[in-house]
């Protein structure tokens, strides 16, 4: 099993505002209208597990944006709507054994996605690759990508494009 998170940040770190809002995100300038390498990143995953938060903001949508099978960790929601019934399942399970769970399902290589749902999969040193795109905008305050890790973790830089626009992403694998 392989788990990557893919995610854009604020320079000073955060995913969102703190009200969940991700304006600063949707209104980057994109002339050339390039997707940053989201479609290749995505025909290389089979699976994608969000956070209940997150699943949240994307029920807002005016669509349902993923093309894979997404499961949606939480331990409050009972049901999805109906309209995404057989694209979404609801898990409330420790990361480790999601991953046990989509493995069995056979799964192999999975996008995690959602703050504190990142954080949880961090902790437990589950998180295989980290590709994060920064975005030049200062937010002072906001839903941090990044938590409390009993120790630190060592990650190896691949590489990094940088966008005319000054979207920035690189990537990391996990250190040895
Ligand atoms: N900038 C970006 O690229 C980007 C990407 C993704 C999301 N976002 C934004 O980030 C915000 C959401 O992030 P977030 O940190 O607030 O939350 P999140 O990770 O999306 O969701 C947190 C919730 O997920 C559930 N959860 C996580 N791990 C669990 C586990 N092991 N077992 C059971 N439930 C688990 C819990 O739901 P329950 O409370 O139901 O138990 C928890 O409250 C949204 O505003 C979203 O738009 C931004």
């Amino acid at each position: 099993m392989h788990a990557t998170v893919y995610i854009a940040t604020s320079l000073d770190g955060f995913i969102a505002r703190k009200d969940g809002s991700i304006d600063w995100l949707t209104s980057i300038e994109n002339p050339s209208n390039d997707d940053f390498g989201y479609q290749d990143f995505i025909s290389g995953i089979d699976a994608i597990v969000i956070g209940r938060a997150t699943f949240e903001t994307v029920l807002a949508f005016p669509g349902w944006p993923y093309t894979k099978p997404v499961f949606v960790l939480s331990s409050t929601l009972r049901q999805v709507p109906e309209k995404l019934k057989g694209k979404v399942s609801l898990l409330n399970l420790e990361p480790a054994q999601a991953l046990e769970h989509l493995t069995r399902e056979g799964h192999t290589r999975v996008y995690i996605d959602g703050g504190k749902t990142v954080q949880g999969f961090l902790r437990e040193g589950l998180i295989d690759r980290l590709i994060v795109t920064k975005i030049p905008v200062l937010l002072g305050e906001g839903i941090p990508l990044f938590g409390p890790l009993a120790q630190d973790q060592h990650w190896v830089h691949v590489k990094t494009d940088v966008y005319p626009n000054g979207l920035v992403k690189s990537e990391y694998r996990r250190g040895g």
